[in-house]
């Protein structure tokens, strides 16, 4: 068995990136610059947002933190966005989710201007994705990709199994595995699937993206399998600082020893998504998916 280890991968490709930073300036042109834009106080998003920023920083990039009043309006978040659209120095950005309830996540993101929709969220990159046509990733399902590529796992074929349906995660990992040249053929499994033990029992490959701390149990794992563990849910856990740690989808323990590649959380796929933003914004300030 072999633990997948999204630390030594992330720090790899976040050495890659530096360098070409170096030789664009080296070259006379700009940094790359990503924005991101954070709307509330939750706890989480503050995090992921902070580990964007800092992961700028590692890379040689520009970032620019755009802080949102709990109470903004959705007119004062869209003419903020509409701002960020039309500012040359900003390469890319995003929009931080969730956002608060009476903001209307799917009315913000039509509002970014596709080439630098960073994080893929945007119907035209999300199309675009889907027709094999030159888009932006969303990062989490493209930081898996890079994972499978880098530890060579056999996808030709293979059975995939992906549990969770979501915009970010579980649906576009349904395309993306699915693609030619990765070949896998898959079952996208979700809350309403009648037999998901069984279909997770058939899988040569499953990754799990539902949000359920230990979901996925040894019961359910085919021996040799590949696992992937999408899972980052805050569990209440006295014993730390925080008061909370991070729990993965998979029972990790008990499953470890029956499959063939596992990813641990933390230190799995985590790293990896701050690394696949970092790529597609490297990408836009080059204007390699969309030409100005
Ligand atoms: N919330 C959880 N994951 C993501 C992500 O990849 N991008 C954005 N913008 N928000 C998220």
């Amino acid at each position: 068995m072999t633990i997948i280890d999204g630390n030594l991968i992330s720090n790899q490709i976040k050495e890659e990136i530096k360098e070409s930073v170096t030789k664009l300036v080296n070259e006379g042109k700009k940094r790359p610059h990503l924005a991101a834009v954070l709307v509330g106080m939750d706890g989480a998003s503050q995090t992921y947002v902070g580990h964007k920023v800092k992961s700028c920083e590692q890379v040689g990039f520009e970032s620019t933190l755009v802080t949102l009043d709990e109470n903004t309006t959705e007119e004062t978040l869209i003419s903020k966005i509409h701002e960020l659209n039309n500012n040359d120095a900003i390469d890319g950005f995003i929009v931080q989710l969730p956002l608060p309830k009476h903001i209307d996540a799917d009315k913000i993101l039509l509002e970014i201007k596709a080439s630098k929709d960073v994080d893929g969220f945007h119907p035209i990159n999300f199309g675009r994705m889907c027709l094999n046509l030159p888009a932006y990733i969303p990062a989490t399902p493209m930081g898996i990709m890079t994972l499978i590529e880098r530890y060579k796992i056999e996808t030709k074929g293979k059975h995939c199994v992906v549990i969770g349906r979501s915009n970010i995660v579980g649906r576009p990992m349904s395309i993306l595995m699915s693609r030619a040249g990765i070949d896998s053929t898959v079952t996208l499994c979700h809350s309403r699937t009648s037999n998901l033990q069984e279909e997770c029992r058939r899988a040569d490959i499953i990754i799990a993206a539902l949000g359920k701390p230990n979901f996925v149990t040894k019961d359910m794992v085919k021996p040799g399998a590949v696992i992937i563990d999408v899972g980052i849910t805050r569990v209440e856990d006295s014993s730390k600082k925080s008061g909370y740690r991070i729990a993965g989808d998979v029972d990790f323990e008990n499953v470890k020893d029956l499959c063939s590649y596992i990813t641990p959380v933390p230190g799995g796929v985590g790293p990896m998504t701050v690394v696949s933003l970092m790529l597609n914004t490297l990408q836009a300030s080059q204007n390699l998916i969309y030409t100005k």
